[in-house]
C-alpha cells in the first residue's frame, strides 16, 4: 500500500518535472527566431530535431549549432537542471548570456560565435559537471576572468578568445584547483601582466595566450611538463627561453612577436617531440638556433651572432653573452649586442683593437650576479658595473686578470663582506651598497677633498659649440670606439670623489695608452681630471677659449691629436645654486638632443655638477 503510495508520488514527481522543462523549451522557441530547416513544432520537445531527454522526459542536450539563428535566450534556461550538452555557436543569438547556475549537471557550454552581450556575474558558479566552456568571438563588454571559474572543479577545456577580457590571469589555475584542466585559449584578448605561477602545477597541454599585452618572463614554462602546444605569440614577453627539457610532449612553440632574449637553449633545440617553432621577432641572441630537420622553424629577426643555423658565435661573443645571462640577459643589452664582433659599437664595450679592454655597464639597470666568465677577457682593463642592481658576490675568477686596474661594482646590493684579494694595482670600488658596511677609511678621506675635486670638474658647454664649427678639420673620421674611455658618473658625492680617484690612480700615466680617453657607448661620460687637466696646460690662460654659460672653456689636446674644448665650473657655491644648476642641465638637455657627428651622444646624463661632455673638434 505504502509503496503504491511512493510509487504515485514519484511518477507524479517526474511528471512535474517533465512539464517544468516543457515550460522552459517552449519559452526557448518563442525567444529564438528559428530557421525553416529547425522543426521545432511537435508539442513534446524531446521530440524536436537536436533536443535530446532522458529516460524522464528530462531535456539532457540542445545542439543548434551554424544555423544563422537569431534571437535571445529565456531567462529561466537554468530550470534545465538535467542538461548536459548546451550547444548553439555559431549562429546570431544576441542579448544576455542568462543565469546557468542552476545547470549544474552541464558539461559542455558551447555558445561561441554569437551575438551575446554580456556574461552573467556569476558564470561558472555552482557548475561542477562543466568540462568544456566555449566562449570565444562575442562582444562582450570588457570583463576579467571570474573567481567562480574555481567552482568548475572538472573543467577540461576552456576557451574565451575574442572575448574582451582584461586585467590579469588569475592565479588559480594549478591541479589542486582546476585538476582536470588540460586546454586553456585565451588567445586574442585584452590581458596584461605575467604568467601566474600557479601555471607551474597545472597539467595543461595547451596553452593559447596570443595577441595581448602579457609581459615578464616565461620561465613558469620549465615547470608545465605536460605542455604539448604553447602558443604566446604578438605579446610582450621577455628574458630567456626556461630549461625545457622536461616538456617531453611539447609539439608547438610558438614566441613570435615578443622581446624574448639570450641564447636559445640546447635543452629546447634537443627536444625530440618538437615539430613547430616560431621564434621569429624577438631578441634572441648567440647562435642562430639548429633544430632537427622535421621541424619546421620561423627564427627570422632576433639578435643572433649569425644568420647560419648552428655556426658557433666568435668566443668573445660567447663570453659576453655568458655574461649577459648572468644579468638574466637584459633586453637592452640584447638590443645593442647584435653580430659576431663585440668591437663593432656594442652597448658599454672598448676594445683594442680587438681585444676588449673596457665593459662599461655603469647605471644599466643591470639584475642578477657578476658573471666569472668576465675572467675570460684576459684583456680588460675596466670593468665597471656602478649603480645596478646586482647582487651575489665579486667572483674570485676576476683576481686573475692581468689588465685589470678597475673594477667599479659600488651602488649595487652585492656582498662587499667578502671581497677577493685583488693586486695592488687594481682599484676596487665597492661603496654604496649593501652588506659590510662603509668602504672604511678611503671614503672619509676621500670627502674631505671634495670641494678640491668638484673644482676640477670639467665640461664642454653649449658655448664650444661654434668654436667647434669654426675649428673643425676636415673629415677626419672617428670611431666612438676609439677616442675615449668613460668612466662612470655618480650623483653622491662621496662616488664622484671615488671615482676622481680611481681614474686619478689609473690614467695619470698617459703615454702608454694610444689614447687617454675611451668612449663606450653606454652614455655616462666622465674623464680623469688628471688628462683635462694635463691638455688644458693645467687650465692655463693660454688655452682659454672664451667664457659662457657660467665657467671658462678651454681647449686642449689628447695624445692621439684629438682636439677636445672643456668647460670648466667653479665650485663656488653661487654657481652651483639652484639656478646655476638649472642653466647647467639645460645646457646638458640641449647638448644631448643635437646628435651631433663630433658629439657623442649622451643618455643618462642628468644629476649635478660631477658629469662631462667632450666635444670633439
Ligand atoms: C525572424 O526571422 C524572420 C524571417 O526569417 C524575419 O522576418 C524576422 O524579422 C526575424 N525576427 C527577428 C526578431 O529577428
Ligand atoms: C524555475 O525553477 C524554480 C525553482 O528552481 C521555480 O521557482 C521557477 O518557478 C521555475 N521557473 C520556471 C519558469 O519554470
Ligand atoms: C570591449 O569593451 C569595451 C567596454 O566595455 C567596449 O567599448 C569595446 O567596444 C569592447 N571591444 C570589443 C572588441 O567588443
Ligand atoms: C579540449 O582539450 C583537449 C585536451 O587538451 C584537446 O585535445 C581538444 O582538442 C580540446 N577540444 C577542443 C574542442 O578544443
Ligand atoms: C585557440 O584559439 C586560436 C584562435 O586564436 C585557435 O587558432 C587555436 O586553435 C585554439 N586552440 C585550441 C587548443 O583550441
Ligand atoms: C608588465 O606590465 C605592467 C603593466 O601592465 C607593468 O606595470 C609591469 O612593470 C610590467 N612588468 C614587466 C616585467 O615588464
Ligand atoms: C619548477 O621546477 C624547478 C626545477 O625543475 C623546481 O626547482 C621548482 O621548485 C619548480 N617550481 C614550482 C613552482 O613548482
Ligand atoms: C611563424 O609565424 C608566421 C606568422 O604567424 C607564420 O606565417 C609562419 O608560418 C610561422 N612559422 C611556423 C614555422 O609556424
Ligand atoms: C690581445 O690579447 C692577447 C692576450 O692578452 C695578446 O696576446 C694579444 O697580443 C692582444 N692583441 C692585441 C692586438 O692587443
Ligand atoms: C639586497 O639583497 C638582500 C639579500 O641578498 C635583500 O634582502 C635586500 O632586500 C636587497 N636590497 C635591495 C635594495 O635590493
Amino acid at each position: 500500500m505504502s509503496h503504491l503510495f511512493l510509487l504515485c508520488l514519484l511518477l507524479s514527481f517526474l511528471n512535474f518535472a517533465a512539464s517544468q522543462d516543457d515550460v522552459v523549451m517552449q519559452a526557448l522557441k518563442s525567444s529564438l527566431n528559428l530557421t525553416s530547416d529547425v522543426d521545432w513544432s511537435n508539442p513534446n520537445p524531446c521530440k524536436w530535431v537536436t533536443v535530446q531527454c532522458d529516460g524522464s522526459s528530462r531535456v539532457t542536450g540542445i545542439q543548434l549549432k551554424q544555423k544563422g539563428i537569431r534571437g535571445t535566450l529565456p531567462p529561466n534556461l537554468q530550470n534545465l537542471s538535467e542538461l548536459v550538452i548546451l550547444e548553439l555557436f555559431s549562429n546570431k543569438i544576441s542579448g544576455p548570456i542568462p543565469d546557468l547556475s542552476g545547470l549544474t549537471n552541464l558539461q559542455t557550454l558551447n555558445l561561441h560565435d554569437n551575438l551575446f552581450i554580456s556574461t552573467p556575474e556569476n558564470l561558472f558558479s555552482g557548475m561542477n559537471s562543466l568540462e568544456e566552456v566555449y566562449l570565444d568571438d562575442n562582444p562582450f563588454p570588457s570583463w576579467e576572468i571570474p573567481e567562480t571559474v574555481k567552482e568548475a572543479t572538472s573543467l577540461k577545456n576552456l576557451s574565451l578568445v575574442n572575448c574582451n577580457l582584461t586585467g590579469s590571469i588569475p592565479d588559480f589555475f594549478s591541479s589542486e584547483t582546476l585538476p582536470s584542466l588540460a586546454s586553456l585559449n585565451l588567445s586574442r584578448n585584452n590581458l596584461h601582466g605575467g604568467l601566474p605561477s600557479s601555471f607551474a602545477a597545472s597539467s595543461l597541454q595547451q596553452l593559447y595566450l596570443n595577441g595581448q599585452q602579457l609581459n615578464g618572463s616565461i620561465s613558469v614554462l620549465q615547470n608545465m611538463t605536460s605542455l604539448v602546444e604553447v602558443v604566446l605569440q604578438g605579446n610582450a614577453f621577455s628574458g630567456p627561453i626556461p630549461d625545457l627539457s622536461g616538456l617531453q610532449s611539447l609539439r608547438l612553440f610558438n614566441v613570435r612577436d615578443n622581446q624574448l632574449t639570450g641564447v636559445v637553449p640546447p635543452s629546447f633545440t634537443g627536444l625530440k617531440s618538437l615539430t613547430v617553432v616560431n621564434l621569429t621577432n624577438n631578441l634572441f641572441q648567440g647562435p642562430t638556433p639548429l633544430f632537427q630537420k622535421s621541424v619546421s622553424v620561423d627564427a627570422v629577426t632576433n639578435s643572433f651572432c649569425l644568420d647560419t643555423a648552428g655556426v658557433p658565435c666568435d668566443p668573445r661573443v660567447d663570453t659576453l653573452l655568458s655574461i649577459a645571462e648572468s644579468f638574466n640577459y637584459p633586453m637592452k643589452l640584447a638590443m645593442r649586442w647584435k653580430g659576431n664582433d663585440p668591437c663593432h659599437s656594442w652597448l658599454g664595450i672598448a676594445c683594442s683593437p680587438s681585444n676588449i679592454t673596457v665593459v662599461n655597464l655603469g647605471r644599466q639597470e643591470l639584475t642578477g650576479t657578476i658573471s666569472p666568465s668576465f675572467a675570460k677577457l684576459d684583456s680588460l682593463e675596466t670593468i665597471n658595473l656602478h649603480s645596478n642592481q646586482l647582487t651575489g658576490s665579486i667572483p674570485t675568477e676576476l683576481t686573475t686578470l692581468p689588465k685589470l686596474r678597475i673594477l667599479d661594482v659600488s651602488h649595487n646590493n652585492i656582498s662587499y663582506c667578502d671581497v677577493p684579494k685583488f693586486s695592488a694595482s687594481v682599484k676596487v670600488l665597492t661603496s654604496g651598497g649593501g652588506g659590510c658596511g662603509e668602504s672604511s677609511k678611503k671614503s672619509s678621506i676621500v670627502k674631505i677633498i671634495l670641494p678640491v675635486v668638484v673644482g676640477a670638474l670639467c665640461l664642454i658647454g653649449l658655448g664650444v659649440c661654434l668654436y667647434a664649427k669654426r675649428r673643425r678639420r676636415p673629415a677626419k673620421v672617428q670611431s666612438p670606439n676609439t677616442n675615449m674611455v668613460i668612466h662612470p658618473h655618480h650623483s653622491g658625492d662621496s662616488d664622484a670623489i671615488e671615482l676622481a680617484v680611481a681614474a686619478e690612480s689609473s690614467y695619470s700615466h698617459s703615454g702608454s695608452a694610444n689614447s687617454d680617453i675611451h668612449v663606450v657607448e653606454s652614455g655616462n661620460l666622465v674623464i680623469s681630471i688628471q688628462v683635462l687637466r694635463s691638455v688644458t696646460n693645467n687650465f692655463s690662460e693660454e688655452n682659454i677659449l672664451g667664457t659662457g654659460g657660467f665657467g671658462v672653456v678651454y681647449k686642449g689636446e689628447l695624445n692621439d691629436g684629438t682636439k677636445i674644448a672643456v668647460k670648466r665650473m667653479e665650485s663656488s657655491a653661487s654657481v652651483v645654486s639652484d639656478k646655476g644648476l638649472a642653466e647647467f642641465k639645460s645646457e646638458i638637455d640641449v647638448l644631448t638632443k643635437m646628435r651631433h657627428r663630433h658629439l657623442v651622444a649622451l643618455l643618462g646624463l642628468a644629476k649635478a655638477y660631477s658629469s662631462y661632455i667632450i666635444l670633439l673638434l
